[in-house]
């Protein structure tokens, strides 16, 4: 299994395909392609090395290989199983790949930029397959969570997870532009990774992207059009000592552009990653 191992990462590396959807590097998808072969439901260990690779297991692989170097498929769309806070994920095409740095922030209980102690409840814009949502109803499991979502079929993968994670009862989906199916419910927490490709940089993006909803990526000409909604419309669904938590990822030159008087902290990751802001309800009420 250590040979089919070794081979499939040369192979993936001679490839040049472009990781960042879920796994970092080629050996990470051989690892999760062959556990997916071999019918795992955990990530592949050290005590799977040694075993033997079956004939329909390695046909398996092969072909699971194949679809990742020709169609440019991300691997964790051909196993469907992620990892996001700690917390496993159904993942496939109809939203996209988790990986937010927020996911630390979660794990954290956004200290200290709230006290966990006194959160009743938290709005996710633009939840996707849910995994923000359901890590912080996790992580706070006394709080209720609204999750909202302009796509369907995005909201369709949520209501999987939600299941897969146990906390039905405590996230609300909701199939909403924005906050428009809000009405007036104010939040300690405003969380969101919304769309924030402008269009130069979608059309030039790598073949893996193609295969994530451009609708979960693209946001406008600029990429801005998202986070100027947030700016503008998030005040009032915070409550006074609330917070915003928004991911513009490289956007985040335009936004300290547009909003030159709005005082965003931007957040550093141990895990790697950026592009995140956090700003007070009192502050948001500058923007
Ligand atoms: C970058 S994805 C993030 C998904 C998920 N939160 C995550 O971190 O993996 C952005 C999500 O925003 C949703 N979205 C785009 N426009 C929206 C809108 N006008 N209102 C609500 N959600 C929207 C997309 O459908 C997509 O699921």
């Amino acid at each position: 299994m250590q040979q089919a191992l070794r081979s499939a990462t040369r192979r993936l590396t001679a490839a040049k395909l472009h990781y960042g959807q879920g796994t970092a590097r080629p050996v990470d998808d051989a690892a999760a392609l062959l556990a997916h072969a071999l019918r795992l439901t955990r990530p592949l260990g050290e005590r799977d090395l040694p075993r033997t690779l079956s004939a329909a297991a390695e046909a398996r692989f092969n072909d699971l290989l194949q679809r990742r170097i020709h169609e440019r498929i991300p691997a964790v769309y051909l196993t469907q199983r992620s990892w996001f806070a700690g917390l496993p994920m159904h993942v496939d095409p109809r939203a996209l790949v988790p990986r937010s740095p927020i996911a630390e922030l979660i794990e954290a209980r956004f200290s200290p930029w709230i006290d966990p102690a006194r959160v009743r409840n938290i709005l996710d814009v633009g939840t996707g397959g849910g995994c923000i949502a359901i890590a912080c109803a996790v992580a706070f499991p006394r709080a209720r969570v609204d999750a909202a979502d302009i796509s369907p079929e995005a909201l369709a993968v949520a209501r999987i997870n939600r299941r897969l994670n146990g906390v039905q009862r405590r996230v609300r989906l909701l199939e909403s532009n924005y906050f428009s199916a809000l009405g007036q419910a104010h939040y300690d927490i405003i969380v969101s990774n919304p769309p924030y490709v402008g269009d130069a940089e979608y059309r030039s993006l790598p073949a893996e992207y193609a295969h994530e909803p451009s609708g979960a990526l693209q946001s406008g000409r600029d990429g801005m059009d998202a986070v100027r909604v947030l700016l503008r419309e998030a005040a009032s669904h915070l409550r006074p000592e609330g917070v915003l938590i928004v991911e513009v990822g490289n956007t985040d030159v335009r936004v300290r552009r547009e909003y030159p008087r709005l005082p965003f902290v931007w957040l550093e990751f141990a895990r790697g990653g950026g592009g995140v802001f956090v700003l007070t309800a009192e502050q948001l009420q500058r923007a």
